[in-house]
């Protein structure tokens, strides 16, 4: 349960996503020959810049559904458009911290036609994060989460969590494939909550020896995603599971799990029922899926507690969201 602070703090990647596509084929103008002096340039048809990151995808869901989440995160000189969009959307980046002459981590990728992808990833500001130090906060938050950032700043703030006695959930996924045994174990001890999706599960288990039953042991509570079959919540001895919201209109499964978390801790700080906190998070994703990008969706809270109640019965209790 969170303490009287209702404020939740997102700690994670801030990045743009620079996506791009090529009207043709890939492989037609990579010559196997001439790797030696490999040169090659795409004249590309389409660009999108798109706001992304952990941090400000949940915050971004947190905000939508009432709450005032903050983003803690080093960012570039170029956030600026980046913090007034999160701030209109009522989003706190109060410790969204500028590195001058650094970008903010950037994600450039070109897509063919046949979806195969050439990217690279720049963490530019972002590998600044181990400097900034949670003892620096105002007043201590609700609640933490640990997403994945710069790998020394992921292990700093659990350190810092541990020390300072907050909850915290570790949102380890993408990082999990570079995290050793050990660092998850200690990422996974002293955690109130673990989030991933099932097949990051199995990775958390291969790598720390744990079985599932001794990775679920450490927290108080795991969420596990499961795409479309939806969700399983494990408290103490009890497991719930969650269907997913249905959609027939899925444009981009980008930012659906980010999302998820977003409506699960929505009801989670409100201390409301795990079903009802992961139906929550079950609708909140399926908003994503429908639009393009990580927080191309929009709905008001209305919107949101309509549609709820024509899939999942709140007992009432969303009126609170109104
Ligand atoms: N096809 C789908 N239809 C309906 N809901 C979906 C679908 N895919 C995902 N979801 C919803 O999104 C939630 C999170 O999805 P998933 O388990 O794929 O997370 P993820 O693998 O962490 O995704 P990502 O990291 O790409 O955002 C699911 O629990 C479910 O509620
Ligand atoms: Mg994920």
């Amino acid at each position: 349960m969170m303490s009287e602070s209702k404020t939740i703090l997102l700690t994670g990647s801030v990045a743009y996503d620079y996506l791009m596509t090529f009207p043709g084929d890939f492989r037609q103008h990579i010559l196997p020959d001439q790797l030696e002096s490999i040169s090659l340039s795409f004249l590309v048809e389409t660009m999108v810049k798109r706001r992304g990151g952990i941090a400000p995808n949940i915050a971004y869901t947190l905000a939508l559904l009432g709450g005032r989440p903050q983003v803690f995160a080093t960012v570039g000189e170029d956030f600026e458009d980046y913090r007034r969009w999160l701030e209109d959307n009522g989003v706190d980046t109060r410790y969204a911290q500028v590195v001058p002459g650094k970008f903010t981590a950037s994600f450039f990728a070109t897509t063919d036609q046949n979806n195969a992808q050439l990217a690279s990833f720049y963490p530019g500001a972002m590998g600044e994060a181990a400097s900034l130090s949670l003892h620096e906060l105002e007043s201590p938050p609700a609640l933490v989460v640990v997403s994945p950032n710069d790998p020394a700043a992921m292990e700093k703030y659990i350190r810092e969590c541990q020390e300072l006695n907050w909850p915290y959930v570790y949102d380890p996924s993408q990082q999990i494939v570079r995290a050793s045994g050990e660092v998850l174990r200690a990422g996974l001890s002293g955690a109130t909550a673990l989030f991933v999706n099932e097949y990051e599960l199995g990775m958390i288990e291969n790598k720390t020896g744990l079985s599932q039953a001794e990775v679920l042991s450490q927290v108080d509570f795991a969420v596990v995603t499961r795409g479309p079959r939806g969700a399983t919540i494990y408290a103490g001895d009890q497991t719930y599971t969650v269907e997913a919201t249905p959609t027939d209109q899925i444009v981009d499964p980008t930012g659906a799990g980010d999302a998820f978390r977003g409506g699960f801790l929505t009801g989670y700080s409100r201390g409301w029922a795990w079903p009802l906190c992961g139906q929550l998070g079950a609708l909140a994703a399926t908003y994503c899926l429908e639009s393009d990008g990580p927080q191309g969706h929009h709905y008001s809270r209305a919107e949101f507690v309509q549609r709820f109640r024509t899939h999942y019965d709140d007992g009432g209790l969303l009126k609170e969201l109104l």
